[in-house]
């Protein structure tokens, strides 16, 4: 039996083509859901006949918002979640909810560079690798266990832009791997 995954996004959506693309047989994408109504993420699950929800999170409380997300995954019977450019902090009523059951992906290699702007910040250190991460979403930002890591090098010409585009070819590969082996071990 194929483990019931919904995404959450915000934006361009590229992680969930991939998860979509590998087809893996560890997992069903049953539903996509967004807090941006015309995030282009959604019309990429629209083109694969996935279900989507989309509201915008304006003028709710943050646990009055988590819960509409929550009853639409209850309702598609989804199993875990995996956020894929989800650029909203979640409730911890919501984490709590999904404990063990939902992941992320981070463009850096954890535990370095929690937060935003992780390419120019790891250049910035002069690091000679960057990378990405899949980790276990907990109530800290970015914080849960790494379960998969890939790295790449960073060029000594590189801007936050090229690096972020070479770590993103990482991203597409590592996130159906990692969260195919996880969901199996659910
Ligand atoms: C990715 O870099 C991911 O690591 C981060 O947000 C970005 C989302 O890109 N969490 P996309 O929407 O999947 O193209």
């Amino acid at each position: 039996m194929k483990t019931r995954v919904a995404v959450l996004l915000s934006g361009r959506g590229s992680n969930l083509e991939a998860l979509i693309e590998a087809g893996q047989d560890a997992y069903e994408i049953v539903l996509v859901a967004s807090n941006v109504e015309d995030a282009p993420g959604l019309a990429i699950a629209h083109a694969a006949g996935i279900a989507t929800f989309a509201h915008a999170h304006q003028g709710l409380k943050r646990a009055e918002f988590d819960a509409l997300i929550d009853a639409q995954l209850r309702a598609q019977d989804v199993e875990a979640v995996a956020l894929a450019g989800y650029m909203r902090i979640l409730s911890e009523g919501f984490v709590e909810g999904w404990a063990g059951r939902m992941l992320n992906i981070h463009p850096s290699l954890l535990p370095l560079y929690k937060g935003l702007d992780t390419h120019a910040r790891a250049i910035e250190a002069g690091d000679h690798f960057a990378g990405c991460s899949v980790h276990i979403v907990t109530t800290g930002l970015d914080d849960g266990p790494v379960i998969a890591q890939a790295r790449v090098p960073i060029m000594p010409w590189d801007t936050p832009d090229t690096l972020a585009a070479r770590v993103l070819i990482e991203e597409h590969r590592l996130y159906p791997r990692a969260l195919a082996e996880y969901v199996r071990m659910l």
